[in-house]
């Protein structure tokens, strides 16, 4: 395994909300130290989005490959690990062509036409067990069960099999409690080989049983005479999970926490205006997904930052960082769903690894929305509720693990 960077020895952050909303680190790192070198770690770091931009998608020069990540892997079983053939976030141009093809043929445009409806039935489905008048946990409610019920529709697990697959996918995917690390890996791989076990008789079956799902696209694949088999397929699906799950309900929940504490009247005019949906969820993914943030390391000395990069050094861009640019975004600090470049945020990073699932998490956060503002005309956040206690490392950075939302009827 790679040498793992702590990304919190960088920042310093004293809180987890601190690390939640990093701006006021931002704020300086970006008009202090906009090529900060860390010493205890070893490592470059670049705010600007000009520069954010530059590392993330020069391969020439910053190369995906390296010994050293920023990364924490899930389980660490053979059951949850992705197939080599698909060492996708980790191998540069040309190589990555490959993978990224095999991979690619899951995320059709024509895949996603059929997907809206499926989606559309799934959130539906999870605000109507909103009842108006009572208290609910937003995270419970809709941002964990939405990105996994969504996941094993498409991958087309049979309905009555959802729930255990949820299941699977929680402890998969729940954020880390440092107190609990080494407990909650044991039940992270004992989940990683039970879902193994459930989905491998699954695929075999569709071999024969082809499906409008993306396990059967996977079985279809056929690039340059590169194919998967049963056991790559149960695999690159664990890889999708672990792409696409805890970033996706991460946002749903940062959305709902931005409409109670950010900006009160935004729900509003989302309900009056749902066709501004898409409009917050850009500027959702540029405000208030705080710790994006990517390793490279330098492949052939350069001064493209303007200091001596040598070959071998490690570069952490912080998209979030370059998100609040002023040099890009006008008032960067400010959330704006109305402004007019929202859409070319870093959060999905930038150049040959740009997110494959970006189209995916999208319609999955408007859809959700959409599906919310229908339904209910007015939120109100719970006078008790303490940030710091409601938050746990995960992935994206500290993650809300509950967000009591008052469902106010009208
Ligand atoms: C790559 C973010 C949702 C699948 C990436 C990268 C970022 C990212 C920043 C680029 C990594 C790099 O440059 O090294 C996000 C965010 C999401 C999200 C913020 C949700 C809000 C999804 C979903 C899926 C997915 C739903 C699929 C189910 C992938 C894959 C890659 C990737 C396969 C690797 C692409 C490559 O290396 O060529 N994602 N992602 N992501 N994402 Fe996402």
């Amino acid at each position: 395994y790679k040498e793992v960077i702590r990304v919190e020895d960088i920042t310093g952050f004293r809180s987890r909300s601190e690390e939640f909303f990093p701006l006021h680190w931002f704020r300086k790192m970006l008009s202090e130290q906009p090529v900060y070198y860390h010493e205890d770690t070893d490592t470059w770091n670049v705010f600007r989005y000009d520069d954010v931009k530059q590392v993330l998608s020069n391969h020439e020069y910053f190369s995906a490959e390296g010994t050293r990540t920023t990364i924490a892997v899930g389980a660490k079983n053979n059951e949850g690990t992705p197939p080599d053939k698909l060492n996708i976030s980790s191998i540069d141009p040309p190589r990555h062509q490959k993978s990224r093809s095999l991979l690619s043929a899951a995320f059709t445009p024509r895949s996603l036409k059929n997907w809206e409806p499926r989606i559309r039935n799934i959130a539906q489905q999870l605000v109507a067990e909103i009842e108006p008048n009572t208290t609910i946990d937003i995270v419970q409610a809709l941002a964990t069960p939405l990105p996994s019920m969504v996941m094993a529709d498409l991958l087309g697990i049979p309905l009555t099999d959802s729930h255990r697959f949820k299941n699977w996918v929680d402890i998969l995917f729940q954020p880390i409690n440092p107190k609990t690390a080494e407990e909650s890996e044991l039940k992270k791989q004992t989940a990683a080989q039970e879902y193994y076990q459930f989905l491998y008789p699954i695929v075999v079956h569709k071999r024969t049983h082809p499906g409008e799902d993306i396990i059967t696209d996977l079985l279809n694949v056929d690039v340059e005479g590169e194919k998967f088999t049963e056991d790559e397929v149960v695999r690159t699906t664990m890889l999708l999970l672990g792409a696409g799950i805890e970033t996706t309900s991460h946002m749903v929940s940062n959305t709902f926490y931005s409409f109670l504490y950010d900006d009160p009247s935004l729900y509003g005019q989302l309900r009056q205006n749902p066709e501004w949906v898409p409009l917050a969820v850009e500027e959702m993914l540029r405000y208030r997904f705080h710790n994006a943030k990517r390793h490279r390391t330098v492949k052939q000395d350069n001064q493209l930052l303007g200091v001596d990069l040598k070959k071998g050094d490690v570069v952490i861009s912080w998209m979030s960082a370059a998100n609040m640019d002023e040099q890009m975004f006008e008032d960067p600090f400010e959330l704006n769903i109305h402004r007019q470049n929202n859409k070319r945020h870093l959060t999905f990073g930038n150049g040959p690894h740009f997110c494959l699932g970006a189209p995916l998490a999208r319609m999955e956060l408007s859809i959700a929305l959409t599906a919310f503002v229908e339904k209910i005309a007015r939120i109100e956040p719970v006078e008790s509720f303490d940030l710091e206690n409601n938050l746990a490392t995960s992935a994206p950075g500290q993650s809300l693990t509950h967000l009591p939302v008052k469902i106010v009827a009208e």
